[in-house]
């Protein structure tokens, strides 16, 4: 593939571009007073609660939640990737996309991979002519037929079939260009030869059409009996699945998406009318896998054998599994009978028997304590701790969310422990505490705390940095509720140089503090534009002051116990004496 994407030019695009000009080509928006508002494209709603700031160069909906800036919202809307939005964002203000270095050989330019993926659908049609002609083709039909692979479906999956030659395919195409894209194989004399040879050929393509590589199957029971494209600069096994442009082109929603093992599978649930199934490529799904699924649907299902082997492979989706689980996600995991797979189960079940085991297979959490629960006694003491040890580094995995929180009640629960602190999950269990998220505490009486406050202003005002440099304060020393952040934010605004909140919020992307980062955006201060600057520097001083006390406090208890160190001493004596 092509190289990075420099950071600066990410940076201008989000400069160049106006989110409400964006966002109104997409959905139109409506002007209220400072804002542009419009009935939210991310939830069903009656009433407008979407609304796009020009100023923040954000977008926030009241109703749902969703929020960002330019390019979170291209991700979001057009189900794109960071890479892809960027491509689309660039177009849109009229720039091409620079980038850095180039991973794969020397040279390779787009216009080259435009060359690669033609080849590709030249290879996939004669494939599908082969499988039309000649004896060797009719054979090949015939173990589909077998199969019980219908015309149609063999038509919706592009199946075709590579002839029994070693030089089929360079007889006929460019060899430098069958190379690259892993359809030549070469052998030690430097020979080259027909990778796929008297094989089914199911030709895998990415979610825009782009057929990124092959899988072959042969006819009988010779080995191997599956063989896969190596990896290419078109193709990325771990970031691919097999089945998803044929999916979406049924549905571009699904309720729900089904992760199944084999090509043999994803083809017979289509067959029988389950078309939103897709197949790991002979590899455990990845997290990237999991995070392309979830952008086109809220509900994954696993699918694995019932054997000993499919229960394993299940417990480790699982674990890959638990870091993608933000709220709004969720996963089932589906145990088939032994001897089983999707494509015999659904033969011999029928889809309402196959739909039915969909819809009663255990949510994760059903199966990640019932998991525990088979393997531990937990009428015992000794199991219930047991319990606790091995399973809460798992939940301390999950990203914060109510689903987290949920988990962590449940595991309470089943342990009896409920009120041991070896329990608590401080981050979610004590919510609010500290400036971590912007919501108001109720106790706030709507008036910010000074942490907040700050950290909100230096956050959608990052030229308030260059005041704070001027103070010349030495901010290591300092601790008060949210330091971590403030201090975070600040060496944040020097390093980079945001020109505007959107470009700030963007340096956070996939970060631990991206949430916070985001919150405090949003955050509504209710300062007026010419009182940005005071209400700052009044909020930071009180934050010194706060500061100052805690430090006090803790040096006066400190020296209660006597355990006071010389420098530590005079640092009191500085302290009391100032005052
Ligand atoms: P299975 O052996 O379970 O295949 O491998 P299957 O889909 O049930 O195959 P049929 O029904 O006999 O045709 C599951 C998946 O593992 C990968 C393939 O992606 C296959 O679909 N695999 C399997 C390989 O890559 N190579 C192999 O030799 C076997
Ligand atoms: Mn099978």
């Amino acid at each position: 593939m092509s190289g990075r994407i420099p950071r600066d030019f990410i940076d201008e695009l989000l400069v160049r571009v106006d989110i409400v000009d964006l966002i109104d080509s997409h959905v139109p928006l409506k002007k209220t007073g400072n804002n542009f508002v419009a009935r939210c494209p991310f939830h069903v709603e009656k009433s407008p609660s979407f609304s796009v700031s020009r100023k923040k160069q954000f977008f926030h909906c009241f109703g749902c939640g969703a929020s960002g800036n330019a390019i979170s919202f291209l991700m979001d809307f057009g189900h794109l990737d960071f890479v892809e939005a960027i491509e689309d964002l660039a177009g849109f203000v009229g720039m091409g996309v620079p980038r850095e270095s180039i991973e794969y050989q020397s040279g390779q330019k787009k216009e080259d991979l435009n060359g690669l993926y033609r080849l590709m659908e030249q290879v996939a049609t004669f494939y599908v002519e082969r499988l039309r002609t000649g004896d060797a083709g009719k054979k090949a039909v015939e173990y589909l037929k077998a199969r019980g692979v219908s015309g149609n479906c063999a038509n919706d999956f592009m199946i075709g079939y590579a002839p029994d030659e070693w030089q089929a395919l360079s007889a006929r195409f460019d060899p430098k260009l069958l190379l690259e894209t892993g359809l030549l194989a070469s052998n030690d004399a430097g020979q080259t030869y027909d990778r796929f040879r008297g094989r089914i050929m199911f030709p895998i393509r990415d979610k825009r059409a782009r057929i990124v590589g092959f899988g072959g199957r042969v006819l009988d029971d010779s080995v191997p009996k599956y063989l896969n494209s190596p990896e290419t600069p078109l193709f990325h096994k771990g970031k691919e699945v097999y089945g998803l442009y044929e999916l979406l082109e049924k549905n571009a929603k699904p309720q729900r998406i089904l992760i199944v093992e084999g090509y043999m599978d994803v083809i017979a649930l289509a067959q029988f009318g389950i078309h939103y199934a897709v197949a790991a490529l002979g590899t455990a799904a990845s997290q990237a896998h999991l995070d392309l699924l979830f952008r086109f649907t809220s509900e994954l299902v696993f699918c694995f054998d019932g054997d000993r082997a499919g229960r394993e492979a299940a417990w480790r989706a699982m674990e890959s599994a638990f870091s993608s689980l933000k709220d709004g996600r969720q996963i089932r995991i589906m145990l088939l009978p032994p001897q089983h797979d999707p494509d015999s189960l659904v033969r011999e079940e029928g889809v309402d028997g196959f739909v039915g085991r969909i819809q009663s297979s255990e949510t994760l959490s059903e199966y990640f304590f019932g998991h525990f629960s088979s393997e531990l006694n937990l009428s015992e003491m000794e199991g219930r701790a047991q319990l606790v040890i091995k399973a809460k580094p798992y939940l301390e995995k999950l990203p914060e969310s109510v689903f987290k929180e949920m988990m962590f009640a449940r595991l309470k629960e089943l342990s009896g422990l409920g009120r041991l602190d070896v329990l608590d999950n401080a981050a979610t269990l004590v919510p609010n505490q500290g400036v971590g998220i912007g919501r108001k505490r109720p106790q706030d009486n709507g008036r910010l705390s000074s942490a907040r406050m700050a950290i909100a202003l230096l956050v959608q005002n990052p030229r308030l940095a260059e005041l704070v440099e001027q103070w010349e304060i030495d901010w290591s020393e300092l601790v008060f509720p949210g330091a971590a952040l403030f201090k975070n934010v600040l060496q944040m605004i020097i390093d980079k140089n945001p020109v505007n909140v959107a470009v700030l919020v963007e340096c956070y992307r996939d970060s631990a503090d991206e949430k916070s980062i985001k919150a405090l955006a949003l955050l509504e201060t209710l300062i007026p534009d010419n009182g940005v600057e005071a209400e700052f520097c009044d909020a930071v001083n009180r934050l010194l002051i706060q500061a100052r006390e805690i430090n006090l406090a803790r040096l006066l208890d400190k020296e209660k116990g006597g355990g006071l160190d010389a420098q530590e001493k005079q640092l009191l004596l500085k302290m009391l004496t100032a005052k």
